[in-house]
């Protein structure tokens, strides 16, 4: 049967999976409230086309900071762990299409590829032999160690650190528990995280720790170590915002982490304006969850965002049908957004605004 819609291929690729790993991918925090209302969210707000406003062909590239090469389009994988869960070929099949894409790749800091050998193959694929990544980081207490995985980082030619800080320990997830599900099968692991040892060899991956002891200081220690842009990813909170702000970030980006750790947390549609309202154009907003259709990333640009991450919808792309899927599932959120561009009467991103979108009056069952 072929695909329509991102809803189609997840239901393949919860066929194709083992139990297990479909609801480590799928599954949220306790009862999944925050998971189900990122989703929701989207149906709270209608689009209000404006008609007979001429767009023949729709630019869809943005732009994120000043003297920085334009993204092709505002739809970016956010950093999930683990793909080779979801197929064999991994973060090398994710990247290739993405690079083939030209889109933004999040390289989560545990993928089971090596950072080096992702973006090899990225840089491999991509049409101008310059792949656009990002490497998320989870701040270790080991600040040598956190150092040196910036150092790969950068020597790979990965823009930008975006740093983790809704993790301040890990989510309880059900699925997971019920499923026993808390490691990687034998035979995966999180491969950036190996380094050499005193023979010269890969030692075993070292484990990734979580810390609630951090405070805003780890933003300005990161500083120190790296001239790359840093993005804060996990934020739902206009004070945080402003703090982000003060301690100088390049970008902020909205996140509950999909639904996987606090559960109860807003749906990130919901903060957007406040938050896009403190901040006021002065540093680029991405936000992520729930974005399903075209029509989703839409709102969320129309609410104040610059760019939207895009993590299960991918999942189910590269578990259906591998690099391919993750270019389908990518084409069509891009046909959508366009499509839906068309229909508003907008040819650029430049003229999506809040004037766009509207409440609905009732929410949708
Ligand atoms: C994630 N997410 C995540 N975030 C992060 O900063 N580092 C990580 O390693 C991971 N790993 C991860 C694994 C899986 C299976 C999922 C589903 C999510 C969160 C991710 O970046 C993003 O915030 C959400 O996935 C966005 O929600 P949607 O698009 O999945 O609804």
């Amino acid at each position: 049967m072929p695909f329509a819609s991102v809803k189609d291929m997840r239901r393949e690729a919860r066929r194709r999976l083992p139990r297990a790993v479909f609801d480590f991918f799928a599954g949220g925090a306790d009862d999944e409230v925050t998971l189900r209302d990122n989703a929701r969210a989207f149906q709270r707000w209608a689009l209000l086309p404006r008609i007979l406003r001429p767009c023949p062909s729709r630019h869809l590239g943005v732009s994120l900071w000043k003297n920085d090469a334009p993204l092709a389009m505002p739809i970016v994988a956010a950093p999930t762990a683990f793909h080779r869960l979801a197929h064999p070929e991994g973060e090398l099949g994710t990247a290739r299409a993405l690079a083939q894409a030209d889109a933004l790749f999040i390289v989560s800091m545990a993928s089971t590829v090596a950072l080096e050998d992702i973006a090899a193959a990225a840089h491999g694929a991509a049409k101008s032999g310059h792949a656009r990544l990002w490497f998320q980081l989870y701040v270790q207490p080991d600040r040598a160690f956190t150092a040196r995985l910036i150092r790969r980082a950068e020597a790979a030619g990965f823009e930008a650190l975006v740093i983790t800080v809704d993790s301040p320990v890990f989510g309880r997830r059900d699925r997971d528990w019920r499923n026993g599900f808390f490691d990687l099968p034998a035979g995966l692991s999180c491969e950036t995280l190996r380094e050499p040892q005193g023979d010269g060899q890969l030692g075993p991956p070292r484990p990734i720790a979580f810390s609630a002891a951090f405070s805003w200081s780890i933003v300005d220690e990161v500083r120190k170590m790296t001239s790359l842009p840093i993005v804060l990813k996990g934020i739902l909170h206009p004070a945080d915002a402003l703090l982000a702000l003060e301690h100088e970030v390049s970008a902020i980006y909205i996140s509950n982490h999909g639904g996987r750790q606090l559960d109860g947390a807003p749906a990130t549609l919901d903060v957007l304006p406040a938050i896009a309202r403190v901040v006021a154009g002065r540093l680029p907003i991405l936000v992520d969850g729930g974005v399903r259709r075209g029509t989703d990333v839409l709102k969320a640009l129309a609410l104040g965002a610059n760019a939207v991450g895009v993590g299960r919808s991918l999942l189910w792309g590269l578990a259906t049908e591998g690099p391919d899927g993750v270019a389908r599932v990518l084409a069509m959120l891009r046909d959508e957004l366009d499509r839906a561009l068309a229909m508003c009467g907008c040819s650029s991103l430049d003229e999506v605004s809040p004037a766009l979108v509207g409440p609905r009056r009732e929410p949708l069952k």
